[in-house]
């Protein structure tokens, strides 16, 4: 088969073919006996291959914010592949990721301003972890090497953001993994319906970030490296912090010698009705991961930004210049067709005041998604910015059946939602209308109501 005529693939969904792809986070048997095939996107609908219209009720997976099939992007890409196409990431380089770096910087809480580029999500988690971990070393603290994460917490797949992580069915297949201690979650009662950051009074309010001095309690500060959370959790279903919850870690990371990470892999760039979750909930971390909707998905890049005095506290150990003073990295850290991708996504974020329209779209959104309170197996529903996330009430012994039956009742409707473990997620992109949100929404709940 000449596998340039796209339009004999797009035909294509026999079951021998397909078993050479062992798919990710799919069910693989369930796919490729129902087959679901993307052919094309544009703005905030794909087109499936059977030519049916989709509304991008997930922005993608959390990357596409500015809709799919932006020409500036495509173009910078296709330019800087016919130009440099690639560079080696180790002892050389190319102003692109000089000119990223610089932008990512702008729009950084002050005073993170070293970015250490990765090629995804969970590169950037497992990054993060081991600069935490080497910074101590380097100051002369070796012991401190433990880290903290959250239950529920999502830092992508590999083994240290696994560990850190709280989603235990991401966890328990893998057998051992780094040492790592959880704080609770701050998901609210089932029922609570709160709008935006659930209030910080009450046992699960800002208080449950004193359970980080009992974990320092029992391990002792000198032999933690830090804690790592999402400002809002996204993976698991949009878990906000109660007001004050996030203040209060800084506090006491700051007072023990711990550094604080913000996994902003989600919340970074727009998502938040902000640059960051930091600048939206006024808390600044020593270290903020990103990926995602810093190309706009079109490109697979992530980052690490640090405080510029972890960075100077490597530079001042590093020993005789000719030396690495940070012995990590990746063949695709600052790819520069990434590179390309992610400055023109950043310019049009900039010159369509994606930031702002987020800001304004979101009360919208808000009052939208809390309608669904009232409709058959809605039991939560949570908001920030451009995210919700719905818990689904489940079938007896099979948590997360209901909300795959939503979400493929939704695509037959000509919608696609998130599905994952008993929630339904939702994060349209920054461009879709007012009208769009009301006929994405509308549609859920209708489904919902339609569902056994
Ligand atoms: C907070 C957070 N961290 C890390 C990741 C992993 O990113 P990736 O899938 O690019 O590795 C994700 C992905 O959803 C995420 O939400």
């Amino acid at each position: 088969m000449d596998l340039t005529d796209s339009q004999h693939l797009q035909q294509r969904t026999d079951a021998d073919w397909m078993a050479a792809h062992w798919m990710p986070y799919t069910g693989n048997r369930d796919f490729k006996a129902k087959p679901r095939m993307m052919a094309s996107a544009s703005g905030a609908y794909y087109t499936m291959q059977d030519g049916k219209k989709v509304f991008d009720g997930l922005s993608g997976l959390w990357c596409a914010g500015l809709g799919h099939g932006r020409k500036e992007i495509a173009e910078a890409v296709g330019r800087q592949a016919a130009t440099l196409d690639y560079s080696p990431a180790f002892q050389f380089g190319h102003p692109l990721s000089f000119e990223l770096a610089n932008k990512i910087v702008e729009r950084m809480p002050a005073g993170l301003n070293r970015v250490f580029f990765t090629g995804s999500g969970s590169e950037s988690a497992d990054t993060s972890l081991k600069m935490a971990r080497a910074y101590w070393r380097t100051k002369g603290q070796a012991g401190k090497t433990r880290l903290i994460g959250r239950v529920k917490g999502y830092h992508g797949v590999n083994f240290g953001g696994i560990s850190v992580g709280g989603l235990v069915a991401n966890r328990k297949l893998f057998g051992q993994g780094v040492e790592a201690d959880h704080l609770q979650h701050t998901q609210p009662a089932n029922g609570s319906f709160f709008r935006g950051m659930p209030p910080g009074e009450g046992p699960m309010g800002a208080a449950l970030a004193d359970e980080l001095l009992a974990i320092i309690n029992l391990h002792d500060a000198s032999n933690i490296a830090a804690v790592i959370v999402e400002p809002f959790a996204g993976s698991a279903g949009v878990i906000l912090p109660p007001q004050g919850y996030l203040q209060r870690l800084r506090e006491i990371c700051t007072a023990h010698n711990i550094l604080l990470i913000f996994d902003e892999v989600i919340t970074g760039f727009g998502r938040a009705g902000a640059w960051t979750g930091s600048e939206a909930f006024g808390v600044t971390p020593d270290i903020l991961n990103i990926a995602k909707q810093v190309t706009n998905g079109a490109q697979p890049l992530g980052a690490v930004i640090a405080k510029q005095e972890i960075y100077d506290t490597f530079m001042a150990a590093g020993g005789p210049d000719y030396m690495l003073e940070f012995p990590h990295g990746y063949t695709y850290s600052a790819h520069p067709v990434c590179c390309a991708a992610g400055i023109a996504s950043l310019n049009l974020l900039d010159s369509e005041s994606a930031v702002q329209r987020v800001r304004e779209l979101a009360p919208h959104f808000e009052n939208a998604v809390h309608g669904l309170k009232g409709a058959r197996h809605v039991a939560d529903v949570r908001n920030f910015g451009l995210a919700a996330g719905i818990t689904v009430s489940p079938l007896p012994g099979e948590p997360a059946k209901r909300p795959y039956q939503i979400a493929m009742a939704m695509l037959a409707k000509g919608f696609y939602v998130r599905y994952g473990g008993d929630t339904i997620q939702l994060a349209p992109p920054f461009i879709s209308t007012r009208a769009e949100i009301d006929s994405l929404v509308s549609a859920l709940g209708e489904t919902f109501n339609a569902t056994a």
